[in-house]
């Protein structure tokens, strides 16, 4: 299997069918990172180089050996107080006060399928998919252990990490810093490629090359953010979408976080990610423990298309969870974009009697139906349905929409609480708030304290009474401020707020999914606010963006792919003029962007002309038709729409017996140039038939030269194209 250990060189050895990521146990008890690249044999320490290098420390054992120091090794967990200069992945504060500890090998274990971590959301395998490696450290001084835990998965080329901190010693400890994972190159010329963005335009492409000094990325907002990403790719110069060296770490985590990358004064690079340290300190008194979320990494020789193949699949079906992970999702139609927060129960009754006639699935019934939330600035913190606005009992409306033959879908904000509330009312004290200061607003919310379990059993109260009615199908959490005035009054150490909060999101989260395996939960957080892998351990799908204009989406969803399935991005046709940015584009490129995800309608057909409800008609029906392809077919980048033209993508069936090819125009030039669009993927020495025109084309051709992009007259056209391998 994947995981080896050499007894004799202190050795450790993973194996994925593609790379190998080694590390070695030195004469000092410290786990040296050695090599992790494409899949070899042997050892790799040959790479250490010792030298007596000015202003690097040396640990007391090493003597007058003045060429060992840890400012200058690579190291598997680096932590302060070694004589180490470069950023720590461990920062602990010890009983006595001081800083710092030195964490030495004391065992190993090598354990059959995937570790999991209380509390946490984590990669799963079965045992004949997967193998952890646990190695124990421990600073002998201060008797603080911790478990480094690896899980290898080499079919899939995973390989991700998690620590466990376990306080050993007499007294109380804090830890001041801790980050899951760290890449320790002994050289490294790289590009750092990160994911920024804003509300409503999230995750552009950012690639830079590492320099002298950190590079840092990072949410302080208590969710992964809009911001920044909690993902992120290093990869060699020369690495493009299909050739050379580069790697990714995801983080499994939906609160703060930090990504760091650091050329030191050697040119030695060093990646790191894991949690924020900002207010960041959690007490653990003897005998507990901590447990570090998770970070999937992977490594690709094959460019940047292979490594996001790798996680798309690994999150695909080693990630999501539950009754939706592998069928098709119902395509919905949602109400926020068609009435906002304007309508009553005959409104949305309406919208579900033509969403039906048109052949959508699920009718979702968004922000509004609640408490008294007729502005957004009141209702949130009451989970019960607004009876006199939707004119009759939410299950009643809910029992009508059924019986048109859909499935019913709900919004909640479980997280969120506005002033103007009854549950404000009766308990102010569970808004995160401090003691003498007005707190900071944003959307008229404050953010309820999920740090507190009384908090968050209540909030898991209301919606089960909610949802118990049984006509609901889908839930959509969302979230949309970012948290500020972290104090909770539930515990004296605000220094483990901001993580206690998200154990309290995914306690809730956990208790949902278990209670109801049939409903479809969506994550949302003002759109992509809190897209990461740890949501989609709790939710398959997450709305990718607030900005629903299919030229935007495009950029969007490009970012979104090198780290996320199409599987896990909502995506949903909407109406022009597009109310997020006010442009118009044509229903079909609407229809082909949103099918790069799992779709649906956010609008009012009432408001269509017949053409384009027929249109709607014909799109679902397409996408049913495709929707396995879409869903997990092996998705390729075919341009960069940053840099290019055109946005292209296609989905690729697993055998290659078909593909869906999609490209959107994103410029518009009289007498232009043609755009040849050249497929990715398929086995040399075929022909595919495009099944519309009935044309066969040979696929090296399709490759080497591509396929010619009609040149229509118009603004922003899309093309959808379906070839078919043919039988020799
Ligand atoms: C957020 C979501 C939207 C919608 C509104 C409702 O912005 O991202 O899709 O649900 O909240 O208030």
């Amino acid at each position: 299997m994947g995981i080896i250990y050499d007894e004799k060189e202190r050795l450790f050895t993973l194996h994925t069918g593609n790379s190998t990521y080694q590390m070695k146990v030195d004469p000092y008890g410290f786990l040296l990172h050695l090599y992790y690249g494409r899949r070899t044999e042997g050892c790799m320490d040959y790479l250490l180089h010792y030298a007596d290098r000015g202003f690097s420390g040396n640990p007391y054992e090493a003597g007058s050996d003045r060429t060992y120091s840890l400012d200058v090794l690579p190291q598997e967990l680096p932590s302060n107080g070694t004589g180490d200069y470069r950023s720590p992945a461990v920062v602990v504060k010890n009983g006595d006060g001081s800083y710092g500890g030195v964490f030495r090998y004391q065992g190993y274990r090598i354990l059959d399928g995937k570790y999991s971590i209380p509390g946490l959301p984590a990669v799963y395998a079965s045992s004949g998919e997967a193998q952890t490696l646990e190695i124990d450290l421990e600073d002998p001084v201060t008797g603080v252990g911790i478990t480094i835990m690896y899980g290898v998965l080499p079919a899939i080329d995973i390989i991700t990490r998690s620590l466990v901190v376990f306080n050993g010693g007499k007294s109380r400890i804090c830890l001041e810093k801790l980050q899951t994972a760290c890449l320790d190159w002994v050289g490294g010329e790289y590009d750092f490629v990160s994911f920024y963005g804003r509300h409503v335009m999230e995750r552009n492409l950012q690639r830079m090359p590492v320099g002298h000094g950190s590079q840092v990325i990072g949410s302080r907002r208590g969710t992964s953010s809009h911001q920044y990403n909690p993902m992120m790719i290093l990869a060699e110069h020369s690495a493009t979408e299909d050739f050379g060296s580069c790697y990714a770490m995801s983080f499994v985590y939906s609160g703060g976080f930090k990504g760091e990358v650091e050329k030191d004064q050697f040119n030695q690079t060093r990646a790191l990610l894991g949690l924020s340290d900002e207010q960041f300190s959690y007490p653990l008194e003897p005998g507990e423990r901590f447990y570090a979320p998770e970070v999937v990494m992977t490594y690709s020789q094959e460019g940047m298309a292979r490594l996001s193949q790798n996680l798309h699949i690994c999150f695909r079906t080693h990630l999501c969870r539950g009754k939706y992970r592998d069928i098709r999702r119902p395509v919905l139609l949602n109400s926020w974009e068609a009435s906002y927060l304007d309508f009553d129960g005959e409104a949305i009754y309406q919208l579900a009697r033509q969403a039906v006639e048109l052949g959508v699935e699920m009718l979702v019934l968004d922000d509004g139906w609640f408490g008294k939330r007729d502005s957004d600035n009141s209702g949130l913190g009451d989970w019960y349905a607004n009876e006199e606005k939707l004119g009759e009992p939410l299950e009643h409306l809910a029992r009508r929409i059924t019986e048109l033959g859909l499935k019913f879908g709900i919004w909640f904000e479980p997280e969120a609480i506005n002033e103007d509330s009854d549950l404000f009312r009766k308990h102010p004290e569970w808004a995160l708030t401090i003691p003498g200061r007005k707190p900071v607003r944003a959307r008229d919310q404050l953010v309820l304290d999920f740090s507190n379990p009384q908090v968050v059993d209540h909030i898991f109260g209301q919606m089960c009474k909610i949802l118990d009615s049984g006509y609901i199908e889908y839930v959509k959490w969302d979230m949309n401020r970012s948290l500020s005035d972290c104090f909770s009054r539930h515990t004296q150490d605000q220094g483990r707020v901001l993580h206690d909060y998200v154990l309290g999101l995914y306690d809730i989260l956990e208790r949902l999914v278990q209670r109801y395996p049939d409903i479809l939960f969506e994550g949302c957080s003002g759109g992509g606010g809190r897209f990461d892998a740890g949501m989609l351990y709790y939710t398959p799908q997450i709305w990718c963006s607030d900005n629903s204009d299919a030229i935007d989406r495009v950029w969007i969803q490009y970012g979104t792919s090198f780290g996320y399935p199409v599987s896990a991005v909502g995506a949903h046709v909407s109406a022009v003029p597009n109310h997020q940015n006010g442009r118009f584009t044509p229903f079909d490129t609407r229809g082909v962007v949103a099918m790069a995800g799992a779709f649906g309608y956010e609008l009012d057909p009432m408001k269509l002309s017949s053409e384009e409800k027929e249109k709607i008609k014909d799109q679902i029906q397409r996408y049913k038709q495709h929707a396995g392809l879409i869903q997990q077919g092996i998705y390729y980048r075919l341009t960069d729409p940053f840099e290019e033209p055109v946005g292209a993508w296609e989905y690729l069936a697993k055998d290659a017996s078909e593909l869906l090819v999609n490209a959107v125009m994103l410029e518009l030039h009289g007498n232009g140039p043609v755009s040849y669009l050249k497929l990715k993927g398929l086995p040399a020495g075929c022909m595919y038939q495009d099944m519309e025109s009935g044309k066969a084309y040979p696929s090296d051709a399709l490759m080497e030269s591509g396929i010619p992009l009609p040149m229509a007259m118009g603004e922003y056209r899309a093309y959808q194209m379906h070839f078919v391998r043919m039988k020799k």
